[in-house]
């Protein structure tokens, strides 16, 4: 089992529910979180464990490479988890920049570092390199036709990214592949679908359209919302990262997914009734360039050979709670909305 674990972009929607999700199953676990607090890191998402001897916090980019090497260097760990990322296809539409720099050169500053342990640790200078885990996403594979349910993105499907977002995550995964072929790094891979749940920055559809119809504002559905997501309950992500980084195979790619496929109409109409509004909330946008029509996993290999299994996704329930936590939460998403968040950070580590 590993003791202490580098969580790159821990204040994020994942990583804040990565950091409590560990905790929760593993209780010795120590995890330092590695974040540069970009627009969505919001340490108000951990602020109740500031203060747990098992939780350290370090801001910073995972493209100082001084800093890094100091950091995962030390040899204090024996676990990377890498979710630090620019992650909303959106903006990677208006701006593809940010998407390189963090998501694919990002990836390679930690992986340099990797190579210069191993290098060091061969000539008896210092620790091992730690395990490193690469939490990807399922646009890699790009899209699916709507028609044919029968195909899925299996391990072995072409990496076919659509988005510059999907892209940059590609290049990421591309040379977590290539790091570990030349190498021979104690790398490995998830790739999973649209993750819901509490503390998603409020960019993202569910969050959006639930905050937007308690404010009583319509839902910005685009185009028809034929799109298909494959939504899985961002614990159950959780426990796939986890279990792939203490039993998965050195060099193997993971899918991750809940076999829960719903188009974007469907979700709606789904949130519209949990949130007791009706079908005059939706109003129909321009679609988002490039849109992907339809992710869906097939998550064989990781039940099969690790015994993961998604247990908090079944619908409509996992969604019912999710739009409760934002009801219950309302003071979170507007602090987030209205940008009144970055005050924290300020006060608690100075200017951004
Ligand atoms: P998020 O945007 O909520 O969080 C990203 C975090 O990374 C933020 O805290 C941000 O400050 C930090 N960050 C960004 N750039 C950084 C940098 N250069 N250095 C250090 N920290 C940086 O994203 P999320 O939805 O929690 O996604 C986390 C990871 O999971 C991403 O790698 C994403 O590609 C992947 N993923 C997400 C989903 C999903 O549905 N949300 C599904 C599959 C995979
Ligand atoms: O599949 C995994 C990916 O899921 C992750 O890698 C990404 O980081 C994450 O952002 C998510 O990407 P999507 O683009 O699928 O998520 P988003 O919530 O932005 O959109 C979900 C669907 O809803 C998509 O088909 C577009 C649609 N949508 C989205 C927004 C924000 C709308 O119809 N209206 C909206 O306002």
């Amino acid at each position: 089992m590993v003791k202490h674990i580098l969580l790159t972009g821990g204040s994020g929607f994942i990583g804040s529910n990565f950091v409590r999700f560990v905790f929760n199953a593993r209780p010795g676990v120590k995890i330092t979180n590695l974040d540069a607090l970009t627009y969505s890191g919001n340490p108000e998402n951990l602020a109740d464990l500031e203060h747990d001897a098992r939780y350290r916090f370090v801001k910073g980019d995972i493209g100082d490479a001084p800093l890094m090497e100091r950091l995962i260097g030390s040899g204090e760990f024996d676990g990377v988890v890498h979710m630090a990322a620019e992650s909303h296809v959106d903006r990677s539409i208006m701006d593809a920049g940010p998407f390189v720099r963090a998501n694919t050169l990002g990836t390679q500053v930690l992986l340099d570092v990797l190579r210069r342990m191993q290098v060091r640790h061969k000539e008896g200078k210092g620790p091992p390199p730690p395990r490193f885990v690469y939490v990807s996403t399922d646009e890699v594979y790009g899209s699916l036709p709507l028609e044919d349910k029968s195909q899925l993105f299996t391990e072995e499907t072409p990496l076919q990214p659509n988005s510059p977002y999907s892209a940059s995550k590609a290049g990421g995964d591309c040379l977590v592949r290539a790091y570990h072929h030349t190498f021979g790094l104690d790398l490995l891979t998830t790739r999973c679908s649209n993750n819901f749940g509490p503390y998603q920055f409020p960019e993202k559809v569910i969050p959006l359209f639930v905050t937007n119809l308690i404010e009583g504002k319509q839902v910005p559905l685009y185009g028809v919302g034929a799109n298909v997501r494959d939504w899985l309950h961002v614990e159950d992500h959780c426990e796939a990262v986890l279990t792939v980084l203490e039993r998965g195979v050195s060099g193997e790619v993971y899918n991750v997914g809940g076999n829960n496929e719903r188009s974007n109409l469907e979700l709606t109409h789904a949130i519209l009734a949990i949130m007791g509004k009706g079908k005059d909330m939706i109003r129909n946008v321009e679609d988002r360039l490039g849109h992907d029509l339809r992710y869906a996993i097939d998550a064989s290999k990781i039940k099969r050979e690790l015994g993961w299994q998604p247990t908090r996704s079944a619908w409509p329930k996992a969604l019912e709670a999710t739009c409760r936590w934002y009801v219950d939460n309302r003071k979170w998403w507007e602090r987030v909305k209205s940008g009144a968040y970055r005050e924290y950070y300020e006060r608690q580590y100075g200017t951004r």
